[in-house]
């Protein structure tokens, strides 16, 4: 896939809305996309205007935006506002949110209540974490019309029971469990699935058995596409897992400006003439 403005690669033909069938497509073709997190309208249309294909409310919103430590602490109210936030504000990329902590593992019934409150919010497609333990639920969420991405490997949700930020399926046994996972979450119905947190070798080998585009964050380079937590590759968390890369520094920018503005109020050469009123 290319953006409207970039259509300079020979890639698919850049489509005036993205739609699942768009990434199952560019799997078809090889052609890697990518999908960011964007919680607020300025992000969410400066990545429209990029050519993200896919956004993803994430409940990261919870440590990125709201000072938690843990995505657990995300509500679905936070959700559901974070959700219209981005829905409102870009009409090309698909916007997939996240479904929270404690919205789905009790079962379908909870799980498709949650779901249709995040399409009504705006979602066009909802995201959970887990493999065959949840396969009702994204079976429920799909057969109500709700597309839904899975989300395996180091599944942040966890992270209690998966004793922190740790790379999963290193081992034989771990790496038949998270590919027998990614089969069920195919089998019920899924339309994608993030791997995080995953060795390249095996996140290759699981993009190849699915027929589901696989969407990767520390899964190596042979996904079908990637997703980054926008304030890690702006530079503007400070964090610095492995698999981040900062693409620009735009927390050094912002602190500069503050740092400029503070300046110019003390010495009052802000505001100047220019931007007072006779
Ligand atoms: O919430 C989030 O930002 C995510 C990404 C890490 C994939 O789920």
């Amino acid at each position: 896939m290319t953006s409207p403005s970039t259509g300079s690669r020979e890639q698919l033909p850049a489509p005036a809305k993205i739609r699942l069938r768009h990434l199952q497509l560019a799997k078809q073709k090889g052609t890697p996309f990518s999908m960011l997190t964007s919680y607020d309208q300025f992000s969410a249309r400066l990545f429209e205007q990029a050519g993200i294909e896919v956004l993803l409310v994430g409940d990261s919103v919870g440590s990125t935006v709201l000072g938690h430590d843990s995505t657990t602490a995300t509500t679905h109210q936070d959700m559901l506002t974070f959700t219209g936030a981005v829905a409102r504000s870009v009409t090309r990329p698909l916007v997939v949110a996240d479904m929270a902590f404690g919205t789905y593992e009790t079962g379908p019934t909870d799980a498709l209540r949650h779901g249709v409150e995040l399409i009504r919010a705006g979602a066009e497609a909802v995201k959970l974490e887990g493999g065959r333990t949840v396969a009702a639920q994204i079976r429920a969420l799909v057969d109500a019309g709700i597309p839904v991405v899975g989300h395996l490997g180091f599944t942040p949700q966890s992270v209690n029971a998966l004793s922190g930020h740790r790379v999963q399926g290193r081992d034989d046994d771990g790496a038949e469990r998270l590919l027998a996972d990614a089969l069920a979450v195919q089998e019920a119905g899924a339309s994608a699935l993030v791997l995080e947190l995953v060795p390249a070798a095996l996140a290759a080998r699981i993009t190849e058995q699915l027929q589901i585009p696989t969407i990767g964050i520390g899964a190596g380079a042979q996904c079908d596409g990637q997703v980054l937590v926008w304030q890690d590759m702006a530079g503007l968390s400070g964090f610095k897992g492995k698999f981040v890369k900062v693409f620009a520094d735009v927390g050094t920018q912002l602190r500069e400006a503050a740092e400029q503005y503070r300046a110019e109020v003390a010495e009052r050469t802000y505001p100047a003439a220019e931007h007072s009123f006779e």
